[in-house]
């Protein structure tokens, strides 16, 4: 459905949990984050019965992100149940890699379309510094798996001045030979990334400048990105720039939280509890309907170099 600035909310991504195997230094805290209780976790079963409220309202998108969506068990038949929804088209999960390489095919078989992979260097050493103990080699050996089944992939890389910046060209060069999408993405003042961007911000611009050869492709209205390619190259490159080039007015998703919140703004502080309305259909949709309506024009991200968000990253799922 429309809202009231016109834009059409398609899309819903739903982090599935806080918890993640890795700890990547602009996003979890290095001793990790207090374990919430089971009850306050949204349960599978409550997580279908959202989409299937959202869905008469127009959501036609999932993606499952977490924390790590991976680490939880019978994520296949959560991504099953809802590919066996006849209105949501296409289901796509973001996770860190680690645990994929053993779930490809349960996951493309349950109906998974898309996976996007956080990969920030191709280096073993600053992949386990950056993630504070993660092997690269698993993420590497996921995505090549992932391809040669025909799932769609996505690398997220977050841009790091004086961190990952010596290795954009090759990341780059990596979109020649293989069919992924680079995206780049800007690191962003929240949870740990506050600290980490007064140091490490890297606008997108300051990468173009040095890459003349990417090409411009045209993208279509809601992505997120601006994407390039390099002649010939199998791949493609994109830049996703949440403060240097804002796409509030292009937005089309909604996020659902572990804690069973609705956040219709990545950067605002307003949430919606949906815990009350779980039992009782009607209201869900007509909850759902008035948070849709009624989502905020846009964020305030690059006056106020700090997220008015009251969720971290690793809650929210990027
Ligand atoms: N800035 C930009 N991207 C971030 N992510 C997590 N924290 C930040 C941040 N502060 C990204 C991860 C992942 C996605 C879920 O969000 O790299 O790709
Ligand atoms: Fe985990 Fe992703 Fe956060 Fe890294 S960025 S700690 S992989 S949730």
């Amino acid at each position: 459905m429309l809202d009231q600035y016109g834009r059409n909310i398609d899309y819903l991504r739903i982090s599935l949990t806080d918890r993640c195997n890795l700890r990547c230094i602009y996003c979890m805290p290095e001793k990790g984050v207090v374990k919430k209780c089971h009850e306050d976790v949204i349960r599978f079963e409550e997580v279908l019965k959202i989409i299937k409220a959202a869905v008469p309202l127009g959501i036609k998108k999932i993606r499952y992100t977490g924390g790590e969506p991976l680490i939880l068990k019978n994520i296949s038949s959560l991504i099953k149940e809802t590919s066996e929804i006849d209105e949501i088209k296409d289901i796509a999960i973001t996770t860190n890699g680690i645990l994929l390489y053993d779930l490809v095919e349960e996951l493309k078989e349950a109906g998974l379309n898309r996976v996007n992979i956080s990969l920030d260097t191709l280096k073993e050493d600053k992949f386990k510094h950056i993630t504070r103990g993660g092997d690269l080699n698993k993420v590497l050996k996921a995505i090549e798996k992932c391809i040669s089944v025909g799932i769609k992939v996505k690398i997220n890389t977050v841009l790091m001045k004086g961190i990952n910046d010596d290795e954009i060209k090759n990341f780059i060069e990596h979109t020649k030979e293989i069919p992924v999408e680079v995206r780049f993405i800007e690191l962003m003042p929240i949870g740990e990334g506050e600290k980490l961007y007064k140091t490490s911000f890297m606008s997108s611009s300051e990468v173009l400048d040095k890459f003349p050869e990417l090409i411009p492709l045209e993208s279509s209205k809601s992505s997120t990105a601006s994407m390039y390619k390099l002649n010939g190259a199998k791949g493609k490159v994109g830049f996703i720039t949440p403060l240097s080039c804002k796409f509030c007015s292009d937005c089309n998703r909604i996020r659902l939280t572990s804690m069973g919140t609705i956040k219709p703004c990545l950067h605002s502080a307003k949430e919606i509890d949906l815990k009350e309305s779980l039992n009782d259909e009607v209201l869900l949709e007509s909850v759902l309907k008035d948070v849709i309506y009624n989502k905020p024009s846009q964020h305030n991200l690059e006056y106020d170099s700090k997220s008015q968000s009251l969720k971290m990253m690793y809650q929210i799922g990027g």
